[in-house]
């Protein structure tokens, strides 16, 4: 195997590159020196990721010179709220971190997204780099600058863009996640195809179970296709004024599923996510937009991935689909009272549009929730 492989999000003076690849952890000082002021970082991550490979980064940075003090939370959603984000700020403060030093997110989209907030408002505002430890993270949350918490009023609705410095996609790590954790990550990275790229589409119905399977060369592949699309995109609607929306595809449907679902472990986010695009491209056929046959494809590729792509493949009681719609109502891409959809004119043509009949959206609502369970 190769070195890494570099994706590059040129934007003028906050730009940076993602580097994807196996063994990143162990380059990571090398990565990093030159952007250091000091020859010290200061990590944060979670208990999980801190047990499996915490050590390895450290060996990293240390085989620089550079040392690194450490701040460890708990695993899961919950951590990304007001209590751990004022945690990780008094952390930062009292470990005296400067303007000109770098803070590491050392986890998932959980620790990205809450890290990446700390930085943003540190001190007016200091550099961070994003190590991502999940699959999601790698395509998807790490890239782009999003960060937040969550409040009791929703998720995601207290934040800032802020861009990372760096970001290190080290592949190896793919390997300690369960293959549900991998899976849900791969909703997100099938999103890149239906949305964009139906080329990419057909290279994972070709390859998607052997990158599932552990093939490394192709899961650095997918990452940095899925990263090159990200990065396309980010840049031309860094704060998604329009384009950026398009990220979104499986999203409306996705976050009312995991609303439904008390943001439990029954729906997990790409999840929701993957049978969010099933839906999306339902509602696309429906209005006549895209090819009959485009729904059938989509699920036939997250069936040939073991994956979850219908409402009655999540377990426990869901609403119908009255239900389901007025928890879209709440979804934060309401404009104006209108819902905005992300919908596709085939695989890979996907385009925002906030016109869309209720009736459509209840009729495909209502027809998902008839469809019984693959065996
Ligand atoms: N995860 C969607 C975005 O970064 O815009």
């Amino acid at each position: 195997m190769t070195g890494p492989v570099t994706v590059d999000v040129p934007l003028d003076d906050r730009a940076y590159q993602v580097r994807i690849g196996p063994g990143l952890l162990a380059r990571a000082g090398a990565e990093i020196a030159p952007f250091l002021k000091r020859p010290k970082t200061w990590i944060i991550t979670e208990e999980t990721v801190a047990g499996l490979h915490l050590a390895a980064l450290r060996a990293g940075l240390a085989a620089e010179g550079i040392t690194s003090e450490v701040f460890v939370l708990p695993p899961g959603e919950g951590t990304k709220s007001w209590p751990h984000l004022t945690a990780s700020v008094e952390w930062l403060l009292e470990q005296k971190v400067e303007r000109g030093d770098i803070v590491v997110a050392f986890g998932g989209g959980v620790i990205g997204d809450l890290v990446g907030f700390a930085a943003a408002i540190l001190r007016r505002g200091v550099r961070f780099v994003q190590i991502p430890t999940t699959l999601l993270a790698q395509v998807d949350s790490s890239v782009g600058g999003k960060t937040g918490i969550n409040t009791s009023h929703g998720k995601n609705l207290v934040g800032a863009f802020h861009q990372p410095t760096l970001v290190l996609a080290d592949t190896d790590v793919l390997g300690t996640l369960s293959a549900r954790d991998f899976l849900a990550g791969y909703g997100e990275v099938a999103k890149y195809g239906l949305l964009g790229d139906a080329g990419f589409f057909a290279w994972l119905e070709e390859n998607g179970p052997a990158l599932a399977a552990g093939d490394d060369a192709l899961r650095v592949e997918a990452v940095r296709r899925a990263v090159q699309m990200k990065a396309d995109i980010v840049v031309r609607d860094e704060t998604e004024q329009g384009d950026r929306a398009l990220l979104n595809l499986g999203h409306t449907f996705g976050h009312a599923l995991e609303a439904a679902t008390g943001y439990s472990d029954r729906l997990l986010h790409g999840e929701g996510v993957a049978i969010g695009c099933a839906l999306a491209f339902d509602l696309s056929a429906r209005l006549g937009l895209c090819a009959q046959e485009d729904p059938s494809r989509v699920r036939a590729h997250l069936a040939a991935m073991g994956m979850r792509l219908d409402l009655a493949d999540i377990p426990g009681p869901l609403p119908d689909a009255e239900g389901l719609l007025a928890l879209m109502g709440q979804d934060k891409k309401v404009v104006d009272g209108r819902l905005r959809f992300i919908l596709a004119r085939g695989i890979g043509a996907a385009f925002v549009t906030a016109d869309v009949p209720g009736d459509a959206v209840r009729a495909v609502l209502a027809e998902a929730i008839r469809t019984p369970a693959k065996a």
